[in-house]
């Protein structure tokens, strides 16, 4: 899951690339490079460790002239985070060079293979193979090398390829791995993701498997692996670049937080006609969804927390049973699939999450028919599915997942109600008071976000409570050295002091770690939230259903864990005061999220901190309790420091396995 670019055109290459890079830094940012080529067949090759910054800081002040050119942005599969290991990759010569998203699973065999033959490998990678392959099969015809090189290949791939001997070419092949050509008057380029080149062309063609594009400035060929060619179609992109730009807001995430109203607003009436739910694109007829007596939903990560969720809705609208596996775990498992019975439904914001559209595949050789719920429009997941909906969040850069999530919540409630309506298992009465009580969701959010305040609050007074205690313990330092004679002892200890205290956040906030608590459609919730809080807090959370603390988990409880109890008005409600007494009997400190209005909740028995949601049916109550919970985890994060949009060990879209 990196992110490549590539331009050949009469611009300068370097600018184009950077400016890609740098939208597609998301998808990767434990270093990045960049290879241009000018029209006297020079090369400029920089390649540098770290976040992306330190590529461009370097560049300041340097005139990068070439008018092609081919840029990566890694996160690190094969060999560390360091320059060697960076992209572009060369073979031998610095004439074949390569840059690559995805994994080759047979670069060990390919690479003793060349190496017999002679080649010298200078990273860790299993992308230097590529390059390596490609020097050894050119005779003249980049395609061709390119072409032979595939068919050695196993594993995935958005490769992107130029060579010293063609400057007026840039090779593009995609499999598994998502890969789109950009069109433009004079000029074109290639990408990982539309955000990369959306202010220079909205004119796109997303490749597909085992294709590849020879491009030059003014022309695209798009062949197979057998050179024969592919009729392509071009797609108009209709959104903005300024959906995939920070706006004044210090991070992607608290943009796209704010974003939700709007977000939910656009749902419901993209979708809601003439008090009817529509879905375009879902290819399934009404007799083919009326015959389904089961659903299996698979997804990952906060995806998968939506279907978890998507259990507790379809469930409820249309009693059939429904089952929800992570992606990776239900691709190996053994499937249990009944044709024209089971239905598989994927949740993916990427559409490219690697164990997912490993699902898909196996559940569609199998005979499912799979619907898939997706944000990005045209992703592998979206295209090889029987039928898609979009989520229309539009582009998410922050690596901690919000509006997607909201929005792929949103999109239960309306296949709910759509299926229902074809297999008859709900009212018309019933309907209209669903579709009423949803209507209030966008303003309700709004509501939250007015009152953030709130939440911000309670988030920093924890961090201080947090910095409290560290002080503490330097004291406890310091009182150590004193007592020390000998200064080299003391010196070690005072070394080995500040290494555990400057450590990870995670393991500096071990006597703090967060639980979270719900029941019924709110357990999700909790897992959710305390996802948000681990990615980018590296504090450790864990959620679970409130009913399960008894059977373990209360043995963490003490003052110092913070419990974050999803109370909202139910019919579980009474459930969750008594599992919170629960709590409060061992001396915990519980941070109850609650219903406007309740008092009950209010009195200290229950709760030391306390944020009110908006009075809603509590069937639809997730969509309102995920916004407090990535807020806190928000503030959390910059309160202690953290980088909120660039989380350490993490990547927007995990396209390998
Ligand atoms: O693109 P997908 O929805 O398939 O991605 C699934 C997960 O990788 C993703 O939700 C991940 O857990 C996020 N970082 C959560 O915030």
């Amino acid at each position: 899951m990196c992110g490549i670019v590539g331009y050949i055109g009469d611009k300068n290459a370097a600018t184009i690339l950077v400016e890609g890079l740098r939208s597609l830094e998301y998808r990767g940012y434990d270093s990045a490079g960049i290879a241009i080529v000018d029209k006297r067949k020079r090369l400029y090759l920089l390649k540098k460790k770290g976040k992306f910054k330190a590529l461009t800081d370097c560049l300041i002040n340097r005139q990068v002239a070439g008018h092609l050119g081919i840029g990566h942005t890694r996160w690190a599969t094969h060999g560390e985070p360091n320059e060697a290991n960076a992209h572009p990759h060369y073979g031998n010569t610095r004439n074949f060079l390569v840059v690559h998203n995805g994994i080759i699973e047979n670069h060990h065999e390919l690479k003793l293979a060349l190496k017999k033959d002679g080649h010298r490998f200078s990273s860790q990678t299993d992308t230097e193979v590529v390059a390596h392959l490609v020097e050894k099969f050119y005779k003249g015809d980049l395609l061709s090398a390119v072409c032979r090189t595939i068919g050695y290949l196993k594993g995935s791939f958005a490769l992107g390829v130029i060579c010293m001997h063609e400057p007026d070419i840039l090779i593009a092949a995609r499999k598994d791995s998502p890969l789109i050509v950009g069109l433009g008057k004079g000029e074109n380029f290639i990408a990982s993701d539309v955000p990369a080149i959306l202010s220079r062309t909205r004119d796109i063609i997303y490749l597909d498997n085992n294709e590849i594009a020879k491009i030059s400035k003014t022309q695209v060929k798009v062949v197979d692996l057998k050179g024969k060619e592919i009729k392509k179609k071009k797609v108009r992109i209709t959104w903005n670049a300024d959906s995939a730009e920070k706006a004044g807001y210090s991070h992607f995430m608290l943009k796209e937080i704010e974003e939700q109203p709007q977000v939910i607003e656009r749902i419901l009436r993209h979708r809601i006609k003439s008090k009817t739910v529509t879905f375009e694109n879902i290819n399934l007829s009404r007799a083919a969804l009326k015959n389904i007596t089961n659903i299996q939903i698979v997804a990952c990560g906060t995806a998968y927390h939506a279907g978890l969720c998507g259990k507790y809705i379809l469930e409820k609208m249309l009693q059939i049973p429904i089952n929800v596996d992570t992606s990776s775990e239900f691709r190996y498992r053994q499937q249990i699939i009944t044709k024209n019975k089971t239905l598989i439904i994927l949740v993916s914001q990427s559409g490219e999450t690697a164990d997912t559209l490993a699902s898909l595949r196996a559940a569609k050789e199998k005979g499912a028919k799979i619907l898939s719920i997706c944000n990005v429009v045209g992703s592998s997941i979206a295209r090889e599915s029987d039928g898609v909906i979009y989520t229309l969040a539009g582009p998410e850069i922050s690596v901690a997942s919000t509006k997607a999530y909201t929005a792929q919540l949103m999109t239960f409630y309306l296949l709910g109600l759509y299926l229902s309506g074809i297999k008859e298992t709900i009212t018309a009465k019933q309907l209209s008071r669903y579709l009423k009580e949803m209507e209030k969701i966008p303003d309700c959010m709004r509501d939250i976000i007015k009152n953030q305040k709130k939440v911000k609050k309670i988030a920093h007074e924890y961090v201080d409570r947090y910095h409290y205690r560290l002080a503490e313990q330097f004291k406890f330092l310091e009182d150590d050295i004193v007592q020390f004679k000998d200064p080299k002892k003391a010196l070690e200890l005072a070394e080995k002091w500040a290494s555990l205290s400057h450590s990870a956040y995670g393991r500096r906030f071990g006597d703090f770690p967060f639980l979270y608590l719900g029941r019924n459609v709110n357990y999700p919730s909790a897992l959710e939230g305390a996802l948000k809080l681990k990615e980018i807090t590296y504090i450790s959370a864990e959620g679970y259903a409130a009913g399960e603390m008894k059977h373990g988990p209360i043995a963490l409880i003490d003052e110092f864990p913070l419990v974050v109890c999803i109370a909202t008005k139910s019919e579980v409600y009474e459930k969750m005061l008594s599992n919170i007494r629960e709590i409060k009997a061992r001396n915990g400190t519980v941070l109850s999220i609650a219903t406007k209005g309740d008092k009950e909740i209010r009195k200290k028995e229950y709760s030391n901190y306390i944020i009110e949601i908006p009075e809603i049916d509590d069937f639809f109550s997730p969509l309102l309790v995920a916004l407090p919970l990535q807020i806190l985890a928000y503030q959390i994060a910059v309160g202690l420091g953290c980088d909120v949009d660039q989380p350490r060990n993490l990547a927007k879209s995990v396209t390998v396995e």
